[in-house]
């Protein structure tokens, strides 16, 4: 890893700020040139064949002498109707992750054979970036995602708790603006002709990709009812807000997912992959929404009562891409699914 540049622009963090209660970022000892994630999910009228398949897959990538460090699975129902079965794996680096994606078996199913041959949608979007284009935010205790890697070790930190702090997480924010190369997105009015196909997409630079995740199984009947009341309702109506107005927040894609054990059966925590054409576009409507101000502000009242003996578990990870990412592919996925209605795709394979 090379010298880090000297901050040029200030912190948010207010002078003397005491954060409200003692959250984590990941370190990683092993100073990764890059670090590599694929988020990917198999779609299907009916939810146990993606179920199935996604299992075939994992079993797959688990195989290689460069498998997955981490992965956790999840579910959610599309905007199609489609029953989205989701993986996030996660790599100690892009090396490893360059190595496994080259293995015969992973990329014949990356080039979507099977989801060709047996008529399910694949979206494969992967995420290289420098650490320090990234930020974590975790509790010591409730570990999920890049936090949750054999590779990653907690840290305590003092960014959390204001307006700016995941900004302020990111290291290279302090020298560059992370702004977005594409300024708002424009839907490119493509109706049916990614059915059928492998499609390739570059994602913009300073496109931002947040796992924002939640979880209510530790909560006695106090908290949980507090969150079902309080928070869900909310955070529901806000991600419906994003999906709804992709073009106005600069939200292309916003997935809420819920987490599965292995076979499938739903377990009490979420969580939100969401596409945003830059961090300020998130920033904004983190900000700005009425929904998440709400949440915001209950989060915090309850951190500052319950303190060490808050109940409800949340973190994120956001990664701001450059202009080396990765392709995101699509195979036989629906005209609406991903970055597929707003940027220019080159086709790869056509299976029909
Ligand atoms: C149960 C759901 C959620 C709760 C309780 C929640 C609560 C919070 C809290 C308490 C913070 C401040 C964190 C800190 O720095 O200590 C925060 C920040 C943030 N949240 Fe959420 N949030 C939720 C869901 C989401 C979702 C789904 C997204 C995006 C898709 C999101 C985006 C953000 C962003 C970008 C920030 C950073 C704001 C900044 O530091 O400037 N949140 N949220």
């Amino acid at each position: 890893m090379s010298e880090r540049p000297e901050r040029i622009f200030p912190m948010s963090r207010p002078a003397g700020h005491v954060p409200p209660i003692a959250r984590y970022s990941s370190r990683f000892d092993h100073r990764p040139e890059r670090l590599a994630v694929l988020f990917m999910g198999i779609a299907a009228e009916e939810g146990g064949r993606a179920a199935l398949a996604l299992s075939d897959f994992l079993a797959i990538a688990c195989r290689s002498a460069d498998a997955p460090a981490h992965f956790d699975r999840a579910t959610f129902l599309d905007a199609n109707g489609r029953r989205n079965s989701v993986a996030a794996l996660y790599w100690p680096d892009r090396s490893a992750y360059g190595r496994w994606v080259e293995t015969p078996d992973v990329a014949a199913w990356r080039a979507g054979h099977r989801a060709l041959a047996e008529d399910f949608g694949q979206w494969w979007e992967p995420v290289n970036v420098a650490p320090d284009r990234s930020e974590t935010i975790a509790f010591a205790e409730y570990r999920r995602g890049l936090s949750a890697c054999p590779f990653s070790r907690l840290e305590q930190m003092g960014e959390t708790g204001y307006w700016g702090a995941a900004r302020d997480r990111i290291p290279a924010s302090g020298w560059d603006r992370l702004a977005g190369e594409v300024a708002s997105l424009v839907a490119l009015g493509r109706t049916s002709e990614s059915r059928g196909l492998r499609l390739a997409i570059r994602p913009p630079s300073g496109l931002a990709v947040i796992r924002s995740g939640v979880s209510w199984s530790a909560c006695g009947a106090e908290q949980r009812e507090s969150y079902e009341r309080n928070v869900r309702p909310k955070l529901d109506a806000g991600m419906e807000y994003l999906r709804r107005n992709p073009v106005e927040t600069g939200c292309p894609a916003l997935r809420q997912v819920v987490l599965t054990d292995n076979e499938g059966g739903e377990l009490e925590e979420a969580y939100s992959l969401g596409l945003f054409l830059s961090l300020g576009h998130l920033e904004a409507w983190a900000k700005d929404h009425p929904t998440h101000l709400a949440i915001y502000h209950r989060a915090m009242a309850e951190r500052r009562k319950y303190q060490e003996a808050l109940e409800l578990r949340t973190y994120n990870e956001i990664y701001v891409l450059d202009e080396h990412a990765a392709d995101f592919e699509y195979v036989n996925c629906d005209p609406s699914v991903g970055l597929i209605p707003y940027f220019a795709a080159r086709v790869l394979a056509s299976g029909t």
